[in-house]
């Protein structure tokens, strides 16, 4: 993608450059044919920034509301959180606070988020053309007169706010990072902001080494469809004595602690298979006790219950057969039952789910689950299928 500039910015988004991009979010955008007749219209430079902002509205399309209105630069769009994200923290992190600083705010995944949950927002960001991306943002959205933004370090400003939020940056010398030190600022930096503000919580990778933070730290985990998306790390009134696990989209959540003492059992009626949040956050044994459920073994999260109850922190699971490990037997079950196995799934067992699949039978019409596990230190095989 060709780098963009301040003139960039000013061009694309001006009310023609705008109109040419509205024209090109609809149909296929054929590279070739494309990018000759906008040479033709508005010369090569220009010609490439609107190729590369139709690419990129369609690449946001799933993590920005409105993203046919916005403008975008590559790595920002990366980095920014998913909308989803961004307004279910807005509401129920940031709920109580009028005033919140979004510190680093990038192209605004997450400033853009607060001021449309009814938020003043100020937006501080250091780099000029994502700054001028996000003005551009805020006005394109009607939420300019809620964001103030500011080109600056966060680092040199009195905030006079309620709450922060700091999402740092998290690669360096181009590789990602999972440390604390090595994040951009620091996240030294931003806790020491809890001495100035009443809360901040600030975004961290899922795989943050969690011995890394200060002990009166919060932290919490958040997963969106299934996927584990960030932790959160609270401090000030945001310093949560418990972790957290927050599933969304549904938005369900649990709240620690997690019990001292373990319910184990072997394998029953049904299977929960809880969610990556739950695991993260080390809330396998409180998901059990609300599920009325035990774990198969105290290594692993897998529950396991007489009967399943729906909820968004667990995937559930009718159990039709299991065992231990045993191959020529699970393709006798496969067979017997008139399944075809549609997903082999595995905590802590050594066998290769991918190997597996390539050798069971695909010839029966019912689609089962064939989940692999250890108990006790034995291998295990349950043959599984969604409830109906
Ligand atoms: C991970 S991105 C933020 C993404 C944003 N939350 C979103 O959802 O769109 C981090 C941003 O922080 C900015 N940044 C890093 N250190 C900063 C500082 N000390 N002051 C202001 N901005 C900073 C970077 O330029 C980058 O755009």
């Amino acid at each position: 993608m060709r780098p963009l500039s301040p003139a960039a910015i000013r061009f694309l988004a001006s009310p023609p450059a705008q109109k040419e991009l509205t024209g090109l979010a609809g149909g296929e955008l054929e590279p070739l044919a494309t990018l000759a007749r906008l040479r033709k219209a508005w010369g090569g430079e220009r010609a490439a920034w609107l190729y590369d902002q139709a690419l990129l509205r369609r690449r946001a399309r799933d993590k920005f509301p409105h993203a046919e209105a916005l403008l975008f630069e590559s790595e920002a769009l990366e980095q920014a959180s998913h909308r989803l994200v961004a307004s279910w923290r807005a509401r129920e992190v940031f709920g109580p606070y009028a005033r919140v600083a979004d510190l680093g705010a990038g192209i605004g995944g997450d400033a853009l988020a607060l001021a449309a949950a009814g938020k003043r927002v100020l937006a501080v960001e250091r780099d000029p053309l994502r700054a001028a991306i996000l003005r551009h943002n805020a006005a394109a959205l009607g939420l300019a007169a809620r964001i103030e933004v500011v080109e600056a370090d966060w680092r040199g400003l009195q905030l006079q706010v309620d709450a922060a939020f700091a999402d740092p940056a998290r690669r360096s010398g181009g590789r990602r990072t999972v440390h604390l030190d090595a994040m951009e600022p620091p996240f030294a930096d931003v806790a020491a902001l809890a001495a100035r503000l009443p809360a901040v919580a600030v975004k961290l990778a899922p795989a943050l080494v969690k011995g890394e933070l200060p002990v009166e730290a919060g932290l919490g985990f958040v997963s969106l469809g299934g996927e584990l998306k960030e932790a959160l790390a609270g401090l000030g009134e945001l310093a949560w004595p418990q972790p957290w696990a927050a599933v969304l989209p549904a938005g369900e959540r649990l709240f620690g602690p997690e019990p001292q003492e373990e319910r184990l059992a072997g394998p029953q009626a049904y299977l929960y298979e809880p969610d990556a949040a739950v695991i993260r956050a080390g809330l396998v044994r409180r998901l059990a006790a609300e599920l009325q459920a035990a774990q198969l073994d105290a290594q692993v999260a897998y529950l396991t219950a007489a009967s399943c109850r729906q909820t968004p922190l667990a995937r559930c699971w009718r159990v039709l057969r299991h065992g231990p490990y045993h191959f020529k037997t699970l393709r006798g079950w496969l067979q017997e039952l008139e399944g075809t196995a549609t997903a082999v799934k595995r905590r802590h067992s050594p066998i290769e789910p991918a190997e597996l699949a390539k050798k069971l039978p695909r010839a029966g019409a019912r689609s089962l689950t064939v989940l692999l596990t250890r108990i006790g230190g034995r291998n295990w095989m349950m043959l599984a299928e969604e409830p109906s």
